[in-house]
């Protein structure tokens, strides 16, 4: 009797597992069989019924259901936990073949390359970086420099005034304002190396000059400074702006902050000196205007001109950025086109 209630439970489980759907079902059932009141389970209460010369085999035989009952549960269990991982796995696939989003990379602006390329150059040479104000007195900007209002050389530089109470001030029109800066906040009224360069403003508009271009200044002053300590030093700046092969010629000229005062030519880079259209013919090119540092400079800003000289010098960056990356139209380096932009591109540093 017992033999056939045993048997009943094992084709019905042969029915139930085949109909299990899911882990949750699969739990339920190993609850309704093997549980505490579980089918399987209450067998065992028939043993007092059974007659002691077959109380082993039907041991033997609950067993059996019992090891068959595991058998399927395990292996429908992991059936199940392998489904639902293959599942899980299926919908977080990634698709690794997916060609990757490239992150566009921006470039330097010419101009902020060409600014760190004659920083690096002073610095290397013991200056430091000195910046101003865009907005200046003509003080500052002109009267300290040597030029007093009605001063004919203020005509070449043909500057934009504010209004109303700040008409004393302008747009600079020259970074050697930086000179008067640097020498009024030098308390100990001693030695200087600095180089200013930012941006600058004047009423010109062509293809070589726009109404805001930038300039570099420089200043040093010590005892003991001469004409020759101007030369070295532009001579060594210029090859190595320029390339080794540079040659450098200072020719006489005129500068209110400077006495005396030169013009540096640097032989034309694209034709060796020869003579083409970018040198009109010349086979120089100018690129700087330098002096020694005028006295009556020196001393309205509270240097003693008896004991300390100075040189000076200034140019204008665009320029240099125009020769070394052939730029032809200086409006194109503050247009902000992108197809200009791009071209300076890092390139040679990834
Ligand atoms: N500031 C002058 C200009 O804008 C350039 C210059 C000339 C600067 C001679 C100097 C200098 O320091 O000594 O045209």
């Amino acid at each position: 009797m017992y033999k056939d209630k045993i048997e009943e439970i094992k084709k019905e489980l042969q029915e139930v597992f085949k109909n299990i759907n899911n882990l949750n079902e699969l739990e339920n059932i190993k609850v309704e069989y093997m549980g505490k009141n579980g089918k399987i389970s209450l067998l065992n209460q028939m043993i007092k019924d059974i007659p002691n010369e077959e109380k082993r085999e039907f041991g033997i035989l609950v067993n059996e259901l019992r090891s068959l009952f595991s058998e399927e549960y395990d292996t429908a269990k992991n059936n199940f936990e392998e489904q639902e991982l293959n599942q899980k796995l299926a919908s977080e696939k990634i698709d690794i073949t997916l060609p990757g989003r490239k992150i566009k990379r921006g470039s330097l602006h010419p101009m902020t390359r060409i600014t760190e390329e004659f920083e690096d150059i002073f610095v290397s040479m013991g200056y430091t970086v000195y910046e101003g104000p865009e907005i200046e007195s003509d003080e500052n900007c002109f009267q300290k420099l040597n030029l007093p209002k009605g001063h004919p050389a203020r005509d070449a530089q043909d500057s934009f005034y504010l209004d109303g109470e700040y008409e004393n001030y302008l747009l600079r029109s020259q970074t050697s304002t930086a000179q008067v800066r640097a020498m009024e906040e030098c308390t100990a009224k001693g030695p200087l190396r600095i180089v200013c360069p930012g941006k600058v403003y004047r009423r010109d508009e062509d293809a070589t000059h726009s109404h805001q271009f930038m300039q570099i200044e420089g200043l040093v002053i010590d005892e003991n400074i001469s004409m020759a300590d101007l030369k070295g030093t532009l001579e060594l700046f210029c090859k190595k702006i320029l390339g080794e092969k540079t040659n450098v010629r200072f020719r006489p000229s005129y500068f209110p902050f400077t006495e005396p005062s030169v013009e540096v030519d640097v032989s034309c880079f694209k034709c060796n000196g020869k003579g083409c259209s970018l040198c009109k013919q010349t086979g120089w090119i100018e690129v700087l205007g330098a002096g020694m540092v005028h006295p009556n400079v020196l001393e309205m800003s509270g240097y003693d001109s008896k004991k300390y000289q100075g040189f000076a010098f200034g140019t204008g960056m665009d320029r240099f950025a125009m020769f070394k990356y052939g730029i032809p139209d200086i409006r194109t380096i503050y247009g902000n086109d992108i197809r200009f932009l791009k071209q300076f591109d890092r390139k040679d540093e990834e």
